[in-house]
């Protein structure tokens, strides 16, 4: 019979969601962190969070939240860790050199078959598996977080990545209920962020310029665009917002591509600008000492919404 184990490396805040999501696919799982106070952490940690799912209606796959506990296992060895393992995902820092020794270690000890994924939120696949033996077998799996109430997860292959981990790491997240988007190839910050920089960069730019405060962006987003987002894109949205495509461009596209060559070049993020969007960020969020109030009623109204759409899916 296939192997039902996976190993999670490091058990940290990505090293526990993916804990999570993979017993809830029905899977066994080790986990190894260096640290290993990190592993207690972790345990008391996954089953509070499993008692929240539930309360919330949100546990995921067809076991209770005692099996799924009792499928996450915990060592401080790495090689019993990925003994035997059909899909390693290594969730430690976000340091090259670590990722690429830690890669190196594992390739030795897991089967010659087995696929290395790595949670990097913006580290080029090349650059972590191009000095591995079995580079053929890697690639990025990069959640967005929270992953249980934000499923999208970008899976980006280096140009040696073998078709049968693309397609096996697609699989995977598809059964454990994330939305899977297949890069085509590797490129600097993936596609969410990409995404999320150039808004900033936009956002930026209008906030320093004086067109609009940070805390009129923020309606801009949350009360406007982001209301569509929640559950369409951009080219759905102009989709819908003509007759097609063609029409939309025969409407539109001179107005917009007028716009978008007004665009300003990218600023660092600093100076005197950062200190207008850091005090209205304080007016929007309060002050920093009490964010962690403010992170709260956010994961509230991200379950809340997890919750709306978990239904209309249903529709
Ligand atoms: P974290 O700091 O919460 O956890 C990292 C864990 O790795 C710690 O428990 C640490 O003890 C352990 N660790 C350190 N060196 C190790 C080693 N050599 N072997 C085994 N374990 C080791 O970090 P977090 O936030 O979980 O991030 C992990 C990865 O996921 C990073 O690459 C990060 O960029 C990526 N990521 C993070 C997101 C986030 O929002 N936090 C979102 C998407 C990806």
């Amino acid at each position: 019979m296939a192997s039902k184990k996976i190993a999670v490396i490091g058990s940290g805040l990505i090293g526990r969601s993916f804990s999570m999501l993979f017993v809830s696919g029905g899977y066994q799982v080790s986990v190894y962190d260096v640290e290993p106070a990190q592993n207690a952490v972790a345990k008391d940690d996954i089953w509070s969070q499993l008692n929240k799912l539930e309360e919330q209606g949100l546990l995921r796959g067809s076991l209770s939240k005692e099996q799924q506990f009792a499928n996450i296992t915990y060592t401080e060895d790495l090689a019993e860790c990925v003994n035997g393992a059909f899909f390693i995902q290594e969730c430690i820092p976000e340091r090259l050199e670590l990722k690429k020794s830690v890669f190196a270690k594992i390739e030795k000890v897991m089967s010659p078959d087995a696929i290395m994924s790595s949670s990097t939120s913006a580290l080029m696949p090349s650059l972590i598996s191009g000095d591995l033996t079995h580079k053929n077998r890697f690639v990025v799996t990069h959640p967005t977080n929270p992953p249980f109430y934000a499923p999208a997860t970008e899976v980006v292959p280096a140009s040696w990545t073998d078709a049968d981990v693309i397609e096996k790491t697609v699989a995977l997240l598809k059964e454990i209920g994330q939305a899977p988007v297949l890069l085509k190839k590797e490129i600097n910050g993936f596609v969410l962020n990409r995404i999320q920089y150039a808004i900033l960069a936009e956002t930026w730019n209008l906030i320093r310029d004086g067109i609009v405060s940070p805390e009129d962006c923020d309606v801009i987003m949350s009360q406007g665009l982001g209301m569509r987002y929640a559950f369409m894109g951009p080219w759905e949205t102009a989709y819908l917002n003509a007759d097609g495509l063609h029409s939309y461009s025969d409407r539109y596209a001179d107005m917009i591509y007028g716009i978008q060559k007004d665009f300003l070049p990218p600023e660092k993020i600093g100076g005197e600008t950062l200190d207008v969007i850091q005090r209205g960020m304080e007016n929007v969020a309060g002050p920093v000492e009490n964010l962690e109030q403010r992170r709260q009623w956010r994961d509230r109204r991200l379950v809340a919404l997890a919750k709306l759409k978990a239904g209309m899916n249903k529709e």
